[in-house]
């Protein structure tokens, strides 16, 4: 009964972490849209905390809102 509850724990977290790093993936080497689209708008803009002011869905943006607010090193994926 325990290995029974253990492995089916093993099994569901086994596929929480596959799938997670599919989601991942799709990003990796993936670059989004450039920011240089509007660069009177993103002038001088470089901390991820900045971006947020105008992207978070959460705070009322005033740009699109990111579906990823929890990455970090915006610029990484949308500086060129
Ligand atoms: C002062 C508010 C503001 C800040 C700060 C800001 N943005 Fe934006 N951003 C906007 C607005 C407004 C638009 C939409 C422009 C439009 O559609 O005309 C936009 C558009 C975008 C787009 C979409 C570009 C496209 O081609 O669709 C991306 C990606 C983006 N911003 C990323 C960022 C990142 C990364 C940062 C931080 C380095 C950032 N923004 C900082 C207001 C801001
Ligand atoms: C690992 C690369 C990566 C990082 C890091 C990243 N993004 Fe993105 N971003 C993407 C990709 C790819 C897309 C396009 C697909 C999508 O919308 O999910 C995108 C789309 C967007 C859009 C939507 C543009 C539109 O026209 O709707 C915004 C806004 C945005 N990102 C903001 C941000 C902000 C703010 C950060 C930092 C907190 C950030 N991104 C970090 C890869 C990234």
């Amino acid at each position: 009964m325990m290995i029974k509850r253990i492995g089916l724990h093993g099994a569901l977290l086994l596929i929480l972490l596959l799938s997670s790093g599919c989601a991942y993936r799709y990003y990796l080497g993936m670059h989004g849209p450039s920011i240089k689209r509007y660069p009177e708008i993103h002038q001088g803009v470089t901390k991820d905390s900045e971006c947020l002011e105008c992207h978070h869905p959460e705070r009322n943006p005033t740009g699109p809102p990111t579906t990823h607010p929890g990455f970090t090193g915006c610029l990484k994926c949308h500086n060129d």
